[in-house]
This record gives C-alpha cells, sequence and structure tokens, in this order.
C-alpha cells in the first residue's frame, strides 16, 4: 500500500518535471522567468512630504499658521519671494545638543505618504511636474517592458531625507518588514535595491546591520547610482551660503536656513578618507578650509550646531568596509562638478562663491563616485562598476544605457542562482 503511494508520486513528480527537462533550458527560463522584485531607495530631495500646520509664530504675515496636510516637497508654489521663506521655515529642524537629535518647527508635522509605494518618488512634485521626474524612468521601463506591477514587485521607501540614519530607527524596521514581505509575495525571490545619490549610502547603512544570512536570503543585489560614498565638496558651499536647487529665481540665502539645520548636509560633508588635509576645499579671505578644518569652517559661518551633528554622522558609514552583498556600482562621469569654492572678500559667506571644477557627476567628485571600487579587493561577493560620460547626476535615472543595465539584471539573476 505505501509502496503503490511512492511509487505513484514517483510517477506524478515524474509527468511534471520530465516535460520540462526535455524541453529546452530557454524555454523553462522564458516561460517562467523569475523577476527579481525591484525596492527603490531615493536620496536627498527624492521624496514627497506633506506638511500640516498649527504655528504659533510664523516669519510673516503671508505664510500659513495653520492647515491640514498638503504637499510641501517639492511644492513649486512655494519659490516666489518671501512665500520660500515660509517654505524655508516648515522645512528647517532644530537640533537639540543635549539628546542630539532634530525636531520640526514647532507647529509643524511633517510625513511621507504611501511608504512601500513608488507613487511619491516617481516625481517630486506630486502634480507630476515633468521637471521633477526621478524615478518614473526607471519604474517606466519595469512596467512597460518586464511587466513589472507597482506596489507588488516595484516598490519605494520614501523617507524624510532631511535626517542622517542616526534617526532613521523606524526607516530601517521599516524598510526590512518592507524587504521581508516583498520577498513573500513574489514567490520568495531575493529582491533587488536600488538607491540614487545619498539613498545608497542609507541603503549600505541599513545593509551592514543586518546578518550575512539575512543579506543572503532576501537581498539579490545592490544596485549604486551616483552615490557620494565619500561625500561631496558641494554640500560645504550649501552650508556656508545656501543653493538655490537649481531654481534661478530662488535666492540662496532665503533656503539656507533650512540646508543647514538638515543632519543630512553634515553628513553629505567630504571626508577625510577621500580628500587629504592638505587639499583645500573653501578658499575664504582669512583661510583656507581642509577636511581637517570643518569646525573652524562652521563656526566661521556661524553654524555650529552643524559641527554637533558633523560629529554625530561623519561615523555612520566612514569605515566602509564591504557591504556583503552583489554590487553594482553605476554613475555619471566627465561633468564639471565643484572640486573647491574661492570667496572673494565681499562674497564670503552670504554671497556664492566662485567655483573651481574638477571630475564627477557635477554634484558627487569621481572619487567619491568611485568608493565602491575598494570593495572590489576585500572579500565578498562581486563589485561591477560602470561609468556613463557625460551623464549627470540626476541624468543617471533617465540615461538609456543604465536602465537596459538594470533590466537586464533584474530578470538575469535566477537562472544564474539556480546553478549555486
Ligand atoms: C501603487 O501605486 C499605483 C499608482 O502609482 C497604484 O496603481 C497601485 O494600486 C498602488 N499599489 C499599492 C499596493 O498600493
Ligand atoms: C590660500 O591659498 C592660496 C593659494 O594657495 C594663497 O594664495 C592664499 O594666501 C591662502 N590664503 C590664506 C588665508 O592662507
Ligand atoms: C549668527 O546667527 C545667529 C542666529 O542665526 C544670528 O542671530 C546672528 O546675527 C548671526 N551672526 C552673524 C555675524 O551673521
Ligand atoms: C566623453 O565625451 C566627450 C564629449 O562627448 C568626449 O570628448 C570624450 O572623449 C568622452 N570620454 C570617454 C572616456 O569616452
Amino acid at each position: 500500500m505505501r509502496s503503490t503511494v511512492i511509487a505513484n508520486s514517483l510517477l506524478l513528480i515524474f509527468l511534471i518535471f520530465w516535460p520540462v527537462k526535455v524541453s529546452s533550458e530557454r524555454l523553462l527560463f522564458k516561460s517562467n522567468v523569475r523577476k527579481s522584485p525591484v525596492i527603490l531607495i531615493p536620496g536627498d530631495g527624492g521624496s514627497q512630504l506633506q506638511a500640516r500646520l498649527n504655528e504659533p509664530k510664523v516669519p510673516h504675515v503671508v505664510c500659513l499658521k495653520k492647515s491640514s496636510w498638503f504637499d510641501l516637497w517639492l511644492n513649486l508654489e512655494f519659490f516666489p519671494p518671501v512665500l520660500v521663506d515660509c517654505f524655508a521655515d516648515y522645512m528647517k529642524l532644530i537640533y537639540d545638543r543635549k539628546t542630539r537629535t532634530t525636531r520640526n518647527t514647532e507647529g509643524v508635522e511633517i510625513k511621507v505618504t504611501d511608504f512601500g509605494n513608488t507613487s511619491t518618488i516617481e516625481y517630486l512634485d506630486a502634480s507630476r511636474y515633468s521637471l521633477t521626474a526621478y524615478y518614473s524612468s526607471i519604474v517606466n521601463a519595469l512596467v512597460k517592458k518586464l511587466g513589472y506591477k507597482r506596489g507588488l514587485n516595484v516598490r519605494g521607501v520614501p523617507f524624510d531625507f532631511r535626517k542622517a540614519p542616526n534617526e532613521m530607527k523606524n526607516l530601517l524596521s521599516d524598510m526590512k518588514r518592507l524587504i521581508e514581505e516583498t520577498y513573500t509575495m513574489n514567490n520568495n525571490t531575493p529582491v533587488t535595491l536600488i538607491g540614487h545619490s545619498m539613498g545608497n549610502p542609507v541603503g549600505y547603512y541599513f545593509l551592514k546591520k543586518q546578518t550575512a544570512a539575512w543579506k543572503k536570503t532576501y537581498i539579490a543585489r545592490l544596485v549604486t547610482l551616483a552615490s557620494p560614498w565619500g561625500g561631496a565638496v558641494k554640500a560645504l558651499r550649501l552650508l556656508a551660503s545656501g543653493d538655490n536647487l537649481h531654481v534661478y529665481i530662488v535666492n540662496p540665502l532665503s533656503v539656507r536656513s533650512f540646508q543647514r539645520s538638515i543632519p543630512s548636509s553634515a553628513w553629505l560633508m567630504p571626508y577625510d578618507t577621500f580628500w587629504r588635509k592638505d587639499e583645500v576645499l573653501i578658499y575664504a579671505p582669512k583661510y583656507n578650509y581642509t577636511v581637517a578644518d570643518y569646525q573652524k569652517f562652521l563656526k566661521d559661518v556661524n553654524y555650529t550646531d552643524a559641527w554637533e551633528m558633523r560629529k554625530d554622522t561623519e561615523p555612520l558609514i566612514k569605515k566602509l568596509d564591504h557591504p556583503g552583498v552583489e554590487v553594482h556600482c553605476l554613475h555619471g562621469v566627465g561633468v564639471d562638478t565643484p572640486a573647491s569654492f574661492r570667496y572673494a572678500p565681499s562674497q564670503w559667506y552670504n554671497y556664492q562663491p566662485d567655483v573651481i571644477y574638477g571630475d564627477g557627476d557635477g554634484t558627487v567628485n569621481l572619487r567619491s563616485l568611485h568608493g565602491c571600487l575598494k570593495w572590489q579587493k576585500m572579500n565578498g561577493p562581486p563589485v561591477f562598476h560602470r561609468q556613463y560620460n557625460k551623464t549627470d547626476h540626476l541624468g543617471i535615472l533617465h540615461d538609456a544605457s543604465a536602465i537596459d543595465y538594470i533590466l537586464k539584471l533584474v530578470v538575469k539573476s535566477e537562472t544564474e542562482r539556480d546553478r549555486f
């Protein structure tokens, strides 16, 4: 009796597998492609944020004091003068030197919406204004060319990009849950993490917190687009004089109070593991500042909180050892990128300095983009590297060959993995 059952089961197994086995492996692959689910991690400024106000005090009478939830980032309606001061007031953080954490302006609440989906990272403006296209090209390619579905196998982790990972406890546990859930929803298929810009140091920090066994189960690979592994010189100008966010009508000084106040700015300052202590990054009338002079620099530009934030955030990924997963490191090159700044006496430090350019992707310096190459010499899964000539920091998100590289990667995996 028992032997008949076994024989029948064997026959059944044989019947199920035999016809497949005789057909070519190609057919098996085609009829049963396992697509690695994709989870996208946005960078600095790469997630839509909503705000709700009940403020006791605002910088101008025109600023809204009380409101229900509205789109704050990115909302182009806030860019005219005066309104941009309201915007900076809503966006800025207040640093507490005792708890070494930040909080919103009193009476301002800020949240991300649609965690797990891509809707708030495809465009930065909720009205999907094409100039603010962010992860849209990559998501559209996955959906239209490979049949991916938003919310099922292409997902996202919008987050409050003002903070650094030392204040991301909830995000990191939500991210872990999302990865595990996505793996399960897709037939136990390991996930491809894709990061852009600061999303990569965040993703890297997250991976370093997980065990090797967890990563082996859940993570197929990490694709890093335009990652500032060693910071970016551009962050120093933003801290000193503000940055107009590429919107020429915005006065950089109007957004400086917000840009200075967020720990992610301090986190992205260049690292002394990438820049030598004799390389001048800021030429100022009375002093030439290098990576060794940040305490003095931040005091001289009248924002010492940023020095405290730098001390909190500098150790987070500085060691930069192997993340323990397969890495595909993609970035642009051959674009003029601020390498140092020169302030004339009349410019220091409330006016925009002259820029001395070097190589990079327009935002991140080449040596910082190349940080991933350190891992090629270390023990661990392979690290692949691709550079795209004349592709800038945001351009990599819409670059046809970079997108093509990603599309090939996410369907390739499972046949390869089966061989192990
Ligand atoms: C994700 O967002 C898309 C639209 O962007 C929507 O069609 C889909 O239902 C959402 N999925 C989930 C699981 O929320
Ligand atoms: C900064 O460096 C420049 C170029 O090396 C030099 O001419 C200038 O005197 C230096 N400034 C100060 C304040 O040391
Ligand atoms: C320094 O910053 C404080 C607070 O933001 C401000 O009140 C003060 O006027 C600034 N000092 C200078 C010299 O700009
Ligand atoms: C990059 O592009 C520029 C201009 O299109 C060209 O002159 C240069 O040779 C290219 N560099 C590489 C390494 O392909």
